[in-house]
């Protein structure tokens, strides 16, 4: 079996589901259940006996250590983390408790469980990190996209914290010989994405009505890849990456967020139309995120030449079902809406200076 942790948030529960789809290999699921952790994204597996919940915290060594004792799985894909770069600017006290104290915790429990494995286990064994490409910093509108080599240059609290914990990774395999894998991935969207993120926020807000918030100019540059895409380069790298290697993930697909926002009201125009006028009547600027990218883009072609991967959804077909699934699942979003998120919303817009578009 596998152990994954942050299996209740938005990449890991589509990455329970699409495992529990196409293999028989139990997952434990270790998740503290954040604000950013719902269970109900999980609600079709929940008679799986394949799949294995445990409410925990990562950074919990002495529990960490007691589920990978009980259950000796051959590998731990970490997912969990704080990974909103807004509310890492409202407060990054819980990015670095999470993703570097944290990080470090798992970090210690897998040494000390793996360095107790015999030799052909040890051998079999994988710790996968998931990170982003945002440990990169930020490019030019002309500059090459990121590779493995790029030097970091994070630029959030968020992107540090992550950085930071990308470097325990390398740290551990390089001097305990903990054989690491680490993935570096552009933005993700598709189902079960909290709407905090700017796709799902666009989606829903525009169906209830509210405003479409653009920070700045909304010429910031994205790479955009379909949630499943990733889960799919994941078991890729998980079985066949070396380890103590690094893997770019993206979809070869830059957009502006304005572009974004105009591709969402344009689908909803025509799959769920307003009465009059168009979702684009929606679209207000507000002010711009403190120390705001430019622009990500990821060189995939390591991930590409070495284990074959490419994504299978365009940006055009990816969005679509995207939207699709939103318009099918509003009980979902009634549900995240009335908890926390609602909150969020009021700390992080109520501060933001506003105007229509084209006035
Ligand atoms: P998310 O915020 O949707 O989910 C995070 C999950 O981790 C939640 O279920 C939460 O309850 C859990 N969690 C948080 N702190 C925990 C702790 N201390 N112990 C145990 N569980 C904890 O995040 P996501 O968007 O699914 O991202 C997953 C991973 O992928 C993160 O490491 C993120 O940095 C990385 N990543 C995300 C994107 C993206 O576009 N979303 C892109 C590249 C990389
Ligand atoms: P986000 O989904 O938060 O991902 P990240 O900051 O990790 O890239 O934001 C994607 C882009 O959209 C980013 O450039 C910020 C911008 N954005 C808005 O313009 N308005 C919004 O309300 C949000 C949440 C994001």
């Amino acid at each position: 079996m596998i152990l994954i942790t942050g299996g209740a948030g938005f990449i890991g529960s589509n990455f329970v589901l699409d495992w529990l789809a196409q293999s028989d290999e139990p997952v434990i699921n270790l998740d503290k259940l954040t604000y950013a952790g719902n269970i109900n994204n999980l609600a079709s597996v929940k008679e799986d006996q394949r799949h294995i919940f445990v409410h925990g915290d990562i950074g919990d060594t002495a529990h960490v250590a007691a589920l990978l004792d009980q259950y000796k799985p051959r590998a731990v894909v970490h997912f969990a983390a704080e990974s909103h770069v807004d509310r890492s600017i409202h407060g990054p006290a819980a990015f670095i408790e999470t993703n570097v104290n944290g990080t470090f915790g798992l970090l210690e429990a897998v040494r000390a469980h793996w360095s107790a494995l015999a030799v052909t286990d040890k051998e079999a064994f994988r710790f996968l990190h998931v990170s982003t490409d945002e440990v990169y910093g930020t490019l030019g509108a002309h500059d090459a996209p990121f590779t493995e080599t790029t030097p970091y240059a994070p630029n959030s609290p968020y992107s540090a914290s992550k950085a930071a914990s990308d470097h325990l990774v390398r740290a551990y395999h390089h001097t305990y010989g903990l054989p690491t894998l680490t993935t570096n991935c552009s933005n993700n969207y598709g189902p079960y994405h909290f709407p905090e993120k700017l796709i799902p926020l666009i989606i829903t807000n525009a169906r209830a009505g509210k405003p479409l918030p653009i920070y700045g100019d909304g010429q910031q540059v994205r790479d955009w890849l379909y949630v499943s895409d990733h889960c799919a380069a994941i078991r890729r790298v998980l079985e066949s990456g070396q380890p103590g290697e690094v893997y770019n993930i993206g979809g070869w697909n830059e957009k502006a967020n304005l572009d974004v926002v105009h591709v969402l009201c344009d689908i909803l125009d025509n799959l769920d139309p307003k009465s009059s006028g168009s979702y684009r009547d929606q679209i207000t600027y507000v002010t711009d995120r403190p120390g705001h990218d430019r622009r990500y883009a990821i060189d995939a072609g390591k991930i590409a030449q070495e284990l074959s991967w490419k994504p299978a959804e365009t940006f055009e077909t990816g969005i679509r079902k995207t939207v699709q699934w939103y318009l099918d699942n509003q009980p979902w979003v009634n549900n995240v809406q009335s908890g926390d998120y609602l909150k969020w919303v009021e700390q992080n817009y109520s501060q933001r200076s506003g105007s229509k578009e084209n006035t």
